[in-house]
């Protein structure tokens, strides 16, 4: 089976594309390389001593995505912009490359006949929690144009399943995906100040910045920070195989993939500073503008419909996460 990974040079498409290639699957990455570099995908295949092709290409440019198609029987769409901050600062540039070159995306798998998706969305599509925790059938509303993205994207899978149920869609619903490989080759590789947590205290850690800015001590949770579901990146991978799996059946269904628990700001500076034998120096700030005090996943219905459960624990996380860091203090640059 041949699956084509838009944005596969990514964060979580380089680990899933381990994951794929590992379990014999033909892997065809598609990626314009705007937010990653070519660089991973090599070290991919160092992981793996396995192939893939790849493809430098945007996912709008439907001459060369549909030739890319060609012979591929599933495709996982990563490909997007994911920075909530910027979304706010450029809609138009966010609607453009999340939804319309998922509009491209969909045209020319239905022109191509394929009609088996994987789409990566986001807790952000539950907004503020009116319980928690958040179930697949918690209402959708989110509170930023990077969401809204998402959400508009999840109605139109739904709108296509409708009118035409041969497709089979996943619409995997990531918490916070944190981690890196355990080989150390591959991980996060932000783009200049992190705006994620956890790829901020490493390289507070390996001395690149100078302190953790806490936003906010203030929130209705256990220390007063700000409460979130991390998930190590190689279980989000696997979760992309079961999905899969699951594709098999036509239907157009939304998972949360998350690990069910919550750990707080705080938490993890402590559990990073354990995994790196450091203190990390750390200030509290105002609350960040848009952020939501607590929400953390119920990952019952993966474990249900996909038999997906995430293994790996906050410790494993950060160790991970540090052991990319050491190796790469300057991410992929070296
Ligand atoms: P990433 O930026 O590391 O990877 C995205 C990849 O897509 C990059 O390699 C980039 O070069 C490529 N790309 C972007 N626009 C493209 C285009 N028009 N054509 C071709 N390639 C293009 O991001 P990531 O963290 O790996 O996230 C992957 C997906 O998961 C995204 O859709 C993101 O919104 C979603 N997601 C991420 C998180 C997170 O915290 N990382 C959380 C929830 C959902
Ligand atoms: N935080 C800090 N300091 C920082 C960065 C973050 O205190 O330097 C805090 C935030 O206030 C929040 C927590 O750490 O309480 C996590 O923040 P992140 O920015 O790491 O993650 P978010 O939950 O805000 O957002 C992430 C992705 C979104 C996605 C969302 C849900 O960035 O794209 O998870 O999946 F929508």
């Amino acid at each position: 089976m041949t699956v084509l990974v838009t944005g596969g040079a990514g964060y979580i498409g380089s680990h899933t594309c381990v994951e794929l290639l590992n379990a014999g699957f033909d892997v065809v990455v598609y990626d314009n390389f705007s937010n990653s570099t070519p660089e991973s995908l090599k070290r991919v295949m160092q992981i793996t001593s396995k192939k893939l092709s790849t493809v430098c290409g945007d996912v709008r440019d439907k001459a060369l995505l549909e030739k890319t198609l060609e012979g591929c029987d599933a495709v996982i769409h990563f490909a997007g912009s994911k920075a909530v901050g910027e979304s706010v600062e450029k809609p138009l540039e966010y609607y453009e490359n999340n939804v319309y070159a998922t509009l491209c995306l969909l045209q020319s798998m239905r022109r191509m006949n394929i009609k088996k998706l994987i789409f990566s969305s986001s807790a952000t599509v539950y907004g503020n929690p009116e319980f928690l925790p958040f179930t697949e059938a918690h209402p959708l509303r989110t509170t930023n144009p990077y969401g809204q993205t998402k959400l508009v994207i999840e109605e139109m899978l739904r709108n296509l399943h409708v009118s035409d149920p041969t497709w089979s869609i996943a619409i995997l619903r990531y918490f916070n995906p944190v981690g890196a490989h355990e080989s150390g080759l591959i991980g996060e590789n932000p783009q200049g100040i992190p705006n994620n947590l956890m790829p901020y205290i490493a390289q507070v850690a390996i001395g690149r910045r100078q302190c953790v800015n806490v936003f906010g001590n203030d929130y209705p949770t256990k220390d007063g920070t700000g409460v979130r579901d991390y998930l190590h990146v190689v279980d989000l991978a696997s979760g992309h195989l079961k999905a899969l799996a699951f594709l098999d059946r036509p239907q157009c269904t939304a998972v949360n993939l998350g690990t069910g628990k919550g750990y707080s700001v705080l938490d993890v500076i402590h559990a990073f500073s354990k995994a790196c034998g450091k203190e990390i120096p750390y200030a509290i700030l105002p609350r960040r503008a848009g952020d939501i005090a607590e929400f953390y996943s119920d990952p019952s219905f993966a474990k249900e419909l996909l038999g997906w459960a995430a293994k790996y624990d906050l410790d494993k996380m950060c160790e991970d996460m540090w052991r990319f860091q050491c190796q790469n203090p300057k991410g992929y640059e070296e």
